[in-house]
């Protein structure tokens, strides 16, 4: 079952359509492991008749049979869409892929890549589709994998900057696909559209959970259902994984009670798919990050309070700040925590509570017992989900929701390394938001800063700048000069 990403999946066949008219978008879908990605990817290829091959990256180990795969889902594709009916299986060697390519009269083309180089590859697939008349959108999931493939990135660009017939929709995770891949400093910067992904809304989980559960013969009641939505922050694999661990108990009516037993049961307890699940993020992180024994202990301090400064933790270690910054720039490079401002965070709130409390080594038993589960629920909500810079954020959701409603421009936070907006969308441009809920009126400097970063971002961009409170009459001036819309609260229905 398949819910929302609406105007993601708009995005993407904005993007085929572009192609189509001979204006190519590449796209990069960015956000957590299990948010969603390849499930959003594959379910624009199954909505579009077209050459859409798909390749995951993670499965493969060498430069050499990433050519044979990408030239064997190519060939899969145009075969299936000249109507040739043919088995993903028969094509397991070059020969078979050459017997293929003789009868899509594609022979010397596959030739020269089984004897080439990426850049034979990219070449020829360039002119095969000239040739079949076909535009392709190639899938490459994990993309960031290729950063162990040596010179991809540069062959890969230097090629397809200059092809017509292609686009690329790749996903990867936030941190290395930003840092090692759209990096400003790096050869692809500026040739994606990049789309963010977060957690479902709280209608489609609802609806996730509430169907998953019903299939299983559980009904559940609505603030059960809620509960599931406030836990799992809309994150599709967490809602899963809470509702099978509630059909594996037996429930018949899942009350609020049930969903906190079994959600903690995921994520706390090691038969837990939610437990398992981080726990593997929580290694394979820290082993890039050279694994060592002050990374966690660093890791373990934020969990207990997140939000500190570098002499903090410097002091809370013992250690040098010299020292210490150099751990906490490796573990920036994981997707485990991240900088705001001058302090430092956890990006997942469930990896936080779940460190702090696996640390404690708590067994199944505790968790049956009253009391005990009582404790850590309260202690989940409190002081895990409810972070306190959050609270000024619900201003700006609400003005993004608005945003939504009256101009249709779906803005997300957005957030690269220090730079941050309070919204951006990717439609046909970049669209930018600021919001500033004060009680004062924005001033010329506040515009001026503005523009500036948003230049330094995009080059350039629509502009929308939110003041509760007005604006001075100079930033009035500058606002128009600059072409930045300006908003109020009358003008979205709010006060
Ligand atoms: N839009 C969605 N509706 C329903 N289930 C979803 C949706 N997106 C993801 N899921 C489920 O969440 C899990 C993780 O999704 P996946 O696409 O594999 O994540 P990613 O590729 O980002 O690691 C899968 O079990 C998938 O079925
Ligand atoms: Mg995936």
């Amino acid at each position: 079952m398949f819910v929302n990403r609406r105007a993601e999946l708009k995005i993407l066949h904005s993007a085929y359509e572009s192609l189509k008219r001979g204006e190519k978008v590449n796209v990069a879908i960015i956000g957590p492991r299990r948010i969603g990605k390849t499930e959003l990817l594959l379910k624009f290829k199954e909505e579009v008749n077209g050459v859409v091959p798909y390749l995951n990256l993670q499965r493969i180990g060498s430069l050499e049979s990433f050519i044979f795969a990408y030239t064997r889902e190519l060939l899969y594709e145009i075969a299936k869409v000249v109507g040739m009916s043919i088995e993903r299986s028969d094509l397991l060697t070059w020969d078979d892929l050459l017997i293929l390519s003789a009868k899509l009269d594609l022979e010397r083309e596959v030739k020269a890549i089984r004897d080439g180089t990426l850049e034979t590859l990219f070449e020829m697939q360039e002119a095969i589709l000239e040739k079949t008349g076909q535009k392709a959108v190639f899938i490459l999931d994990e993309f960031q994998e290729v950063v162990n493939f040596k010179g991809f990135l540069e062959t890969m660009r230097a090629v397809t900057e200059k092809q017509r017939n292609i686009a690329y929709f790749i996903s990867g995770s936030a941190v290395r696909m930003m840092e090692e891949i759209l990096a400003p400093k790096n050869p692809f910067f500026g040739q994606f559209k990049r789309v963010y992904l977060r957690g479902l809304p709280k209608e489609d989980t609802i609806e996730l959970a509430k169907t998953t559960l019903e299939r299983a013969g559980i009904e559940a009641t609505h603030s059960a259902l809620e509960l599931i939505y406030k836990l799992t922050q809309g994150h599709p694999f967490y809602v899963l994984a809470l509702c099978r661990r509630l059909i594996e108990e037996g429930f018949e009516k899942v009350k609020s009670r049930d969903v906190y037993y079994a959600f903690l049961t995921e994520l706390l307890s090691e038969k837990g798919d939610i437990y398992m699940h981080l726990e593997y993020l929580f290694n394979e992180s820290l082993s890039r990050a050279y694994k060592g024994p002050i990374h966690k202990q660093i890791l373990l301090i934020l969990a207990q309070e997140e939000g500190l400064r570098l002499s903090e933790i410097a002091r809370r270690l013992n250690k040098p700040s010299g020292e210490v910054s150099n751990y906490l720039k490796f573990l920036l490079r994981t997707d485990l925590i991240l900088k705001q401002g001058e302090r430092y965070y956890f990006t997942d709130k469930l990896m936080r509570f779940w460190l702090a409390k696996t640390y404690l080594g708590i067994t199944e038993l505790e968790l049956r017992r009253e009391r005990f589960l009582e404790e850590l629920v309260r202690e989940l909500e409190e002081k895990y989900l409810k972070a306190k810079k959050e609270l000024g954020i619900a201003k700006e959701a609400m003005i993004r929701e608005r945003m939504r409603e009256i101009f249709d421009i779906d803005f997300k936070p957005y957030r690269r390394g220090d730079v941050e907006f309070d919204g951006v969308a990717f439609r046909d441009g970049v669209y930018v938001l600021e919001i500033k809920w004060r009680n004062r009126p924005a001033t010329y400097k506040d515009v001026k800063d503005f523009i500036r970063k948003v230049k330094g971002e995009f080059g350039s961009a629509t502009m929308f700048f939110f003041s509760r409170s007005g604006f001075t009459e100079k930033a009035k001036e500058l606002c128009e000069k600059e072409g930045v819309k300006m908003l109020t609260p009358k003008d979205l229905g709010i006060s």
